[in-house]
């Protein structure tokens, strides 16, 4: 079993996860304040929107004019959501991209509601966008959502989960973000799930990002980091969910 952790990377996801979700319009110049801010607090990870149809996620319509408009602190990397090749084109038309996130499901429901497209499906047309990513130099991270559960089909085995987890680092993700998407993990099952990700993928590389909808969110972050997760998705106020998992609130917070 690897060491607990002497220290944590966090990851910030809250202008991307936490305001995916948000009804209301949030200006690009709001979030444009609010990334300025989590990288003055200290944050060094901040996910800063995403590349998606702005038909199934309008709040991310405007990632290009948050990341024309941010002040970019050194030592701060801005991460961003691509799903297919047409998010990494626009992603490479807009300024100073340097990572890129895809996102898949251990989940069949899940995928299919979320991007439209089976499993399988989902890790081929990953494949190019990963190479493409990776040709310019960016660096590209996994995740997997639905690893402790799904608003579909419920029980997810870890097995699954696995087998997608080592899909994405094979085919190059430097690191593998777990998803507890709809905050149903415990303690017990998030331990488990990971012991048998780490079986594939290196346990320094894996991070949990676990919803936070029944509190459970942190004693679960407690769990993976005694199998040595060291990487923790967090989301600045625990704002966030995703907008194809109803009822599912936001990421732990930050805080
Ligand atoms: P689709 O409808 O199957 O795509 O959606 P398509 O290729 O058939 O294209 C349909 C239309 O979308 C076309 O436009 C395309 O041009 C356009 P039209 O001809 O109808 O005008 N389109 C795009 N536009 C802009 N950027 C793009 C893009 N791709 C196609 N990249 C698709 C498939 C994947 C695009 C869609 O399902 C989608 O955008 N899904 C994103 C869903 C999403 O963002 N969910 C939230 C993030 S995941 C999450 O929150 C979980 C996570 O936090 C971890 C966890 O908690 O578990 C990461
Ligand atoms: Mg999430």
């Amino acid at each position: 079993m690897a060491a607990f952790p002497s220290a944590v990377k966090i990851v910030e996801v809250g202008p991307r996860d936490g305001l995916q979700n948000e009804k209301g319009r949030i200006s690009h110049h709001a979030k444009v304040v609010l990334i300025d801010a989590l990288a003055a607090a200290g944050l060094k990870v901040i996910e800063a929107g995403s590349f998606v149809s702005p038909k199934w996620v309008p709040q991310m319509a405007d990632t290009a004019q948050v990341l024309a408009e941010i002040t970019r602190v050194d030592g701060v990397s801005y991460p961003v959501l691509v799903p297919n090749m047409k998010g990494l084109e626009a992603a490479a038309a807009a300024p100073a991209v340097h990572e890129i996130a895809v996102f898949g499901a251990a989940s069949e429901a899940f995928s299919q509601k979320n991007i439209n497209c089976s499993v399988d499906e989902s890790l081929d047309r990953f494949r190019p966008v990963v190479e493409q990513a990776l040709s310019r130099g960016w660096r590209v991270r996994g995740y997997v959502s639905c690893v402790l559960g799904c608003p579909y089909e419920g029980e997810v085995p870890p097995a699954r989960v696995a087998g997608v987890a080592a899909a994405l680092y094979d085919m190059g993700c430097y690191e593998i973000s777990l998803g507890d998407t709809i905050g149903t993990g415990t303690p017990l099952k998030a331990q488990r799930m990971v012991g048998a990700v780490a079986e594939q993928v290196p346990v320094e590389r894996l991070a949990a990002h676990f919803h936070d909808t029944w509190g459970q969110a942190l004693a679960n972050v407690l769990a993976v980091m005694e199998l040595g997760v060291a990487t923790v998705d967090s989301s600045v106020a625990g704002l966030g969910g995703c907008p194809y998992a109803a009822g599912a609130s936001g990421n732990v917070a930050t805080e």
